[in-house]
């Protein structure tokens, strides 16, 4: 393991021999450069820039992506990630010098997909995400000093139909994120609104602080904290959140901003298996983490944001979803849902091209996968998955595979 890395773990109490155990860290050196553990890699730069844009359960490191992105492609070619997700492959494809098209299912992560990659008015974009928190704050305190007018339909009071918003938010928190959607339409970038607001709305549900990723019921009273070791209230506000993240995501743009390229970017929503992309696309590779079997919903797992701007849902079409679990037959589908992923991306695939697969196979299907594919299999690379931020993350191994077309 490099020493750098060692350190760290070191300092975290990881268990470096069972690592090394379980992961050739001195081959993954020898052929990559990096021992693949990025355990010297702090939570900052982990989520640097635009990439902390919106959370997302799933995401790559930008720093595995990165150290093959350097190693197996070059500046001016082209690559595609099927299963684009909040768009890591993407960002630092653009970085490198390098075009990407990424396909995703959910609207939903193709917005945050968008809003992190597209090239901003930076002056504009400022001034509106300012503009709206400066009108939040206003109807804020109108809130909390006439209340009693509010109530009294003396003024306008927001309310929603959704079950889902109505049982999650405290009144405050509701009235708060339903004002700052209704004032979205008056802006031009009203994508980055829509992020900021649900960024906040995600943060500021009626949820134990250390369960942001998997909340199952709503506190409305004082609880013991396990993530701070004390008492906590539940959240009472959405306008310190909007207010945090305004100033985050500025900051974040205008850090993209100074490093990106000109290299293409191009996003399609869509099912994988079917997306027709136009034949003039060819691409030198795929980078991409596929879904796995039977552990996230990706849908589901942003329902604040679908409940709040009516995204349409297309949940049915997700390869290998939470709900359909791991059993024989959800094996079976999730195969040919991958194996058709990879066939339709061949067909812009040119000779040769190199295939990444970064999955927890813990089923052994990969190897399979390819063949089904006509990919050659070439290698596969080992690392453990470690210092996630979420509590219920267990730490894990995951492999890269790497296929020849
Ligand atoms: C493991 S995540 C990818 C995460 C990505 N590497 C990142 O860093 O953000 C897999 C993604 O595949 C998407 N997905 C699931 N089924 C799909 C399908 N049939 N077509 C396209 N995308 C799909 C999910 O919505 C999810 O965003």
């Amino acid at each position: 393991m490099l020493a750098i890395n060692k350190k760290a773990a070191l300092k975290f109490g990881i268990d470096t021999d069972f690592i090394e155990k379980k992961t050739d860290t001195q081959k993954n050196i020898e052929v990559l450069g990096n021992d693949l553990t990025f355990l010297s890699v702090r939570e900052f730069e982990r989520t640097k820039h635009v990439h902390r844009l919106h959370p997302y359960l799933g995401k790559f490191i930008p720093q595995l992506v990165e150290v093959f992105l350097k190693k197996y492609f070059k500046k001016g070619d082209t690559i595609i990630d099927p299963f684009a997700g909040s768009g890591t492959a993407l960002i630092e494809a653009n970085v490198l010098g390098i075009n990407s098209v990424g396909i995703e299912l959910s609207p939903f992560n193709v917005l945050i997909q968008k809003m992190k990659t597209q090239k901003y008015n930076i002056k504009e974009v400022e001034g509106e995400i300012l503009d709206a928190l400066k009108r939040l704050k206003n109807f804020s305190n109108l809130l909390q000093q006439k209340s009693s007018l509010l109530f009294d339909n003396k003024i306008d009071k927001f309310s929603t139909d959704s079950d889902y918003l109505n049982y999650w938010f405290s009144e405050r928190a509701l009235q708060e994120i339903l004002f700052y959607r209704s004032i979205i339409k008056d802006y031009k970038n009203q994508g980055i609104l829509k992020i900021i607001l649900s960024r906040s709305a995600r943060s500021a549900r009626l949820i134990p602080h250390y369960d942001l990723a998997r909340p199952q019921n709503a506190v409305r009273e004082t609880y013991w904290c396990i993530k701070h070791k004390r008492y906590c209230d539940p959240i009472d506000e959405a306008l310190k959140f909007i207010n945090r993240y305004s100033y985050d995501s500025i900051r974040r743009i205008k850090e993209f901003d100074k490093l990106r390229t000109n290299a293409f970017i191009k996003i399609y929503q869509g099912d994988a298996r079917t997306k027709k992309l136009p034949e003039e696309l060819k691409f030198n590779g795929i980078f991409t983490s596929p879904p796995y079997v039977g552990v996230i919903d990706y849908h589901e797992q942003h329902r604040y944001a679908y409940e709040l701007f009516n995204f349409p849902r297309q949940d049915e079409l997700e390869i290998g979803p939470a709900t359909r679990g791991q059993n024989g037959n959800a094996k079976r589908e999730y195969v040919k849902g991958i194996v058709d992923v990879f066939k339709n991306a061949s067909e812009n695939l040119i000779d040769g091209a190199l295939v990444f697969i970064v999955a927890n196979d813990k089923y052994n299907l990969y190897p399979d996968i390819g063949k089904q594919c006509s990919f050659k299999l070439i290698d596969v690379f080992h690392r453990p998955v470690l210092m996630r931020t979420e509590r219920d993350s267990n730490k894990y191994f995951e492999s890269i595979f790497y296929f020849r077309r």
